[in-house]
């Protein structure tokens, strides 16, 4: 068997008194979706910064695709970020941008330029791609951000939030998008708020609250823990599993007399 994707071992990040993320021990399996939720604040972001080497754990530890994230170098290459707000440059227009980060990639020019070119039709953008991203809207951006995180065909993407800022229509594409590339078999760990495209999606579902995970597993499992049982949507189901984490969380009230 194929070893695990993503492995965290009591991943935990601390920002001083805050600890932003406690204790995750998880695994992803090579091929699948996994859908990262939690309410803001809950340490989605954090969780995925450490993954991609971008900040330390302060305890813990974690591989991704076979690699430990202490070693930057061997991680890289491997995997794709789609971050909350993507790395692009104003004054390049978008094919422009593309083509350099294929060039930071290694990528054969011919090899990528078919792929960026691909990309952009996908995703409604060539009669943009000679626009200066400057000038783009917010959904524009978004989209040169998601191809640019998986133009190499990482092992291993994570995409935050990335239907953020994206009509229906190109929603509609980035979903299709994702799933294709799970087909074939690329690993997304893939966090956002529209629970319907994790419950679309996601092989696996994982909720943090205040940086632990408070609930795991598939949609449909993941549904039944919520009181409205069988005819449960995901929604019920994160707001069940966040808010009996706040009612445990409240100091018990003494009534004043
Ligand atoms: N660089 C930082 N310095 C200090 N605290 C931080 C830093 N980054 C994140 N935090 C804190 O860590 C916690 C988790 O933040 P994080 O951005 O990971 O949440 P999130 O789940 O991505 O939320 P959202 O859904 O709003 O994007 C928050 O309390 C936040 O204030
Ligand atoms: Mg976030």
């Amino acid at each position: 068997m194929a070893p695990p994707a993503i492995e965290m071992e009591a991943l935990t990040k601390r920002y001083g008194e805050t600890t932003a993320v406690s204790n995750l021990t998880t695994t992803v399996p090579e091929g699948s979706v996994y859908g990262f939720l939690g309410p803001n604040g809950a340490g989605k972001t954090t969780t995925m910064r450490m993954l991609t080497t971008l900040t330390r754990p302060t305890s813990g530890a974690a591989r991704v695709a076979g690699r430990s994230i202490q070693n930057r170098e061997s991680v890289t290459p491997h995997i794709g970020y789609l971050p909350e707000d993507p790395p692009i440059y104003d004054e390049l227009t978008g094919r422009e941008q593309l083509r350099y980060v294929a060039g930071l990639r290694d990528l054969p020019a011919e090899e990528s330029d078919e792929r960026i070119e691909a990309m952009l039709d996908r995703f409604d953008l060539l009669a943009d791609a000679n626009k200066r991203i400057g000038d783009y809207s917010k959904g524009m951006r978004q989209k040169v951000g998601v191809i640019q995180a998986v133009l190499h065909r990482p092992a291993v993407a994570f995409l935050d939030e990335p239907t953020s800022g994206l009509d229906p229509r190109a929603a509609r594409t980035m979903r299709d998008t994702i799933a294709e590339l799970a087909d074939q078999d690329m690993t997304i760990f893939l966090s956002t708020h529209i629970l319907p495209v994790v419950d679309e999606l996601a092989d696996r579902i994982g909720v943090l609250h205040d940086g632990e995970l408070v609930a795991e597993g598939d949609p449909e499992t993941l549904k039944s823990r919520a009181e409205a049982g069988e005819h449960a949507s995901l929604e019920d189901a994160f707001l069940a599993v966040t808010q009996e984490r706040e009612e445990d969380a409240e100091p018990t009230v003494q009534p004043s007399t």
